[in-house]
Formats: structure tokens, sequence, C-alpha cells
């Protein structure tokens, strides 16, 4: 089934004046979000990923960065060119988003069922009573127990798991088309953040949203996403279907992301990491900014930034020696390159 894009983003760019001057975290970005679909952005941190999900939504410090992109295409609209006020009437509507850091996030002042019911009304101008058993419902449907005497909670009195499923209940309140989750589950421990993350899933069934899944697990994404983004210091570095990256990853970083990861490899005995740290900001490397790392970087890979090379169905990697890479997966036993 063909779908199209709710979400497409073409050439962001975004910099930060800092006191070493000006540093580009995120360059040259593109991917699309198909509608109904879940995309895993994944990599190491300090890639680039939150910047990403808060450009698109412009939400970065105007005072201190500077965003720029071809074009960001959200349900037939422009976000790259578009008014501040029209921003904050998709932000909470159409776009539902969910933070990296709960705690900070939720109003500490306010009670829970005010901070549930202020989104609702604004988009949707419905009556108090009709925006409380809203919020009745969603944190019903998040599987928050005892609901209605929750609303009247302020965020302390609850564990960083309710606080969580209450922000999802938040970003679900005017049924996004879109849910831009960055790090949904981190904060959390794995009992609960498997819980949420089926949550998650079970909502999105359900309600058919696209997502945009942040995170640091290649597990969590072979669990959840229908594509990936992989980021690699402010660079996409591989793009592609799920099955088509694990099957045959064409870059290196994402081989290393998948080998550092239990659950794909199957035995922890084998778990290797990848060494070296991303470099700073500012300080990158000529070319590939992941060749300091790499064991397969030849002279070639300094040379100039490497093009994305198509290797199959909207499967795309930013290394030259892409294709050996492919080849190389295809090979049963061990097959290494
Ligand atoms: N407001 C800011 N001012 C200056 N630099 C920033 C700002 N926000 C982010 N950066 C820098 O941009 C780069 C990308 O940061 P970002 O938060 O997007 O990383 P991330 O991939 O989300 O990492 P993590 O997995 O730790 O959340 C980092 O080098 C970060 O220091
Ligand atoms: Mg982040």
């Amino acid at each position: 089934m063909q779908r199209n894009p709710i979400l497409r983003v073409e050439g962001l760019r975004t910099t930060f004046t800092s006191d070493d001057g000006e540093v580009v975290a995120v360059d040259d970005v593109s991917f699309d979000v198909n509608e109904g679909e879940i995309v895993g952005l994944i990599g190491e941190s300090g890639s680039g990923k939150s910047v990403t999900a808060l450009a698109v939504m412009g939400l970065l410090p105007k005072t201190t960065s500077h965003v720029t992109a071809e074009r960001i295409m959200f349900d037939g609209r422009d976000l790259a060119h578009a008014s501040e006020r029209e921003l904050r009437r998709l932000r909470g509507g159409s776009i539902g988003m969910i933070f990296q850091e709960p705690m900070s996030s939720l109003n500490p002042v306010l009670k829970i069922g005010d901070q549930l019911i202020e989104p609702i009304r604004i988009h949707e101008r419905i009556s108090y009573r009709a925006a409380f058993d809203r919020g009745v419902e969603l944190l019903t449907k998040v599987g928050i127990p005892s609901p209605v005497q929750r609303m009247n909670d302020y965020p302390h009195q609850l564990s960083g798991g309710m606080r969580q499923r209450v922000m999802i209940a938040i970003a679900l309140s005017c049924s996004p088309k879109l849910l831009l989750a960055d790090e949904p589950t981190t904060a959390l421990d794995v009992t609960i953040q498997a819980q949420l993350l089926d949550l998650l899933l079970e909502i999105q069934a359900e309600t058919k949203m696209a997502i945009v899944l942040i995170t640091h697990s290649m597990g969590v994404i072979a669990e959840c996403a229908d594509k990936v983004v992989v980021m690699y210091s402010g660079r996409i570095a591989e793009q592609g279907p799920v099955t088509e990256i694990f099957d045959r990853p064409g870059h290196p970083y994402t081989k290393g992301l998948m080998q550092c990861t239990p659950e794909l490899t199957g035995n922890s005995r084998r778990l290797t990491t990848i060494p070296g740290t991303l470099p700073s900001l500012s300080a990158l490397p000529p070319g590939c900014r992941f060749a300091p790392r790499c064991d397969l970087a030849q002279p070639d890979c300094v040379a100039g930034r490497p093009p994305m090379i198509a290797i199959g169905k909207e499967h795309a990697s930013a290394c030259i020696r892409a294709d050996e890479l492919v080849v190389s997966a295809a090979q049963p036993e061990g097959a290494e390159v």
C-alpha cells in the first residue's frame, strides 16, 4: 500500500551560537514520515536527535539558534516558513509531543487535570466539563488507576512512570496526526519502559497516527519502528525500512550500533562497543565524521562529505563503501567486512 508522507523534512540545518562561535548541530537532514508509520530516530548522545525534533516544531531558542530548511512539509503546510502563530496552533494539536524529560515538561504547580484540559480547550473550544471528561477518558486509556482522583493530583504525587503516562495522555489529547516522542521511556526502569512502549504501540494501532520515536536503542527500533533514520554527528548516516537495515546494514556506524544491542546479537558475551566518542561540534573532522572511529576508513573517506548512496528501496547510506557492506551482510555465517 502506497502511503503519503505526513511529514517531509528537506535539508534541515540548525546552528547554535556559542562561546566557540557558530556550530552546526544538524547538517542537511532529510527524511519522510508516512501516514501511520513509526520512524525511529537513533544515534548516540549528542548526534542531533532532539535538536532535529525541536527544530521541526520551531521550539529552539530564537536567540541562540538558527534553523533553515528547504521545506518542512507537514500535512500540506510548510513549517519551515510558517508563522509562530501557526506553529503554536499545530503544536499540541495536529502534532503531539512527548519530551525527553517528563519531570521538567509537566508544570509542578498545576494539577494534572488542568494540564490535560488546557490544550483540549485551546484546540477544540469545548466546555470545561466536556474537556474534563475527555481528560478522565485519556487517563484511563493510558492506564492510570482512579483517573478522576488523579485529575486533582500534582505531578510530584505521581511516580515517574505515571508522569510519563500523563505526558502521553497530554500528547494524545487532541488526536494528533503525528507524535514526536523524544526518548519517552529512557528515564524509567526496564519493566516500565516496556509497558509504556506497548501502550504507545497499542494507541498507535488504534489511532493510526504517525510517530517519530527518538531512542538510543536498536532493540526498541526492532520492536516498534517501520523505518529508521540513523544520525551521527548532526548528519544522517543511513536510513531505510527497518527490515532492510537490519538484514543489510549499509553503514559501519549502523553495524556498530547493532552489535551493541543484546536483543539483536542474541548473545550478550559477543557484545561490542564502538570505540571512541562523537567529535565535538567545534572540531568536526573533514569528510565522513565517523571516519576517525571506523575500521573500514580509507583515504577517500576524509576527502569530502560522503554522498547518500541508494542501496535498496528507500534505503540509503552515507558511506562510500556501502555496497561492499551490503554484499558482505548478505553472505552467510560470520561474514566480517
Ligand atoms: N540550546 C543549545 N545550545 C547549544 N548547543 C546545543 C543546544 N542544544 C543542543 N546543542 C548541541 O547540539 C548537539 C545535538 O544535541 P541533541 O540534544 O540533539 O543530541 P541528542 O542526539 O538528542 O542526544 P541525547 O541522546 O543525549 O538526547 C549537541 O552537541 C548539543 O550539545
Ligand atoms: Mg536528545
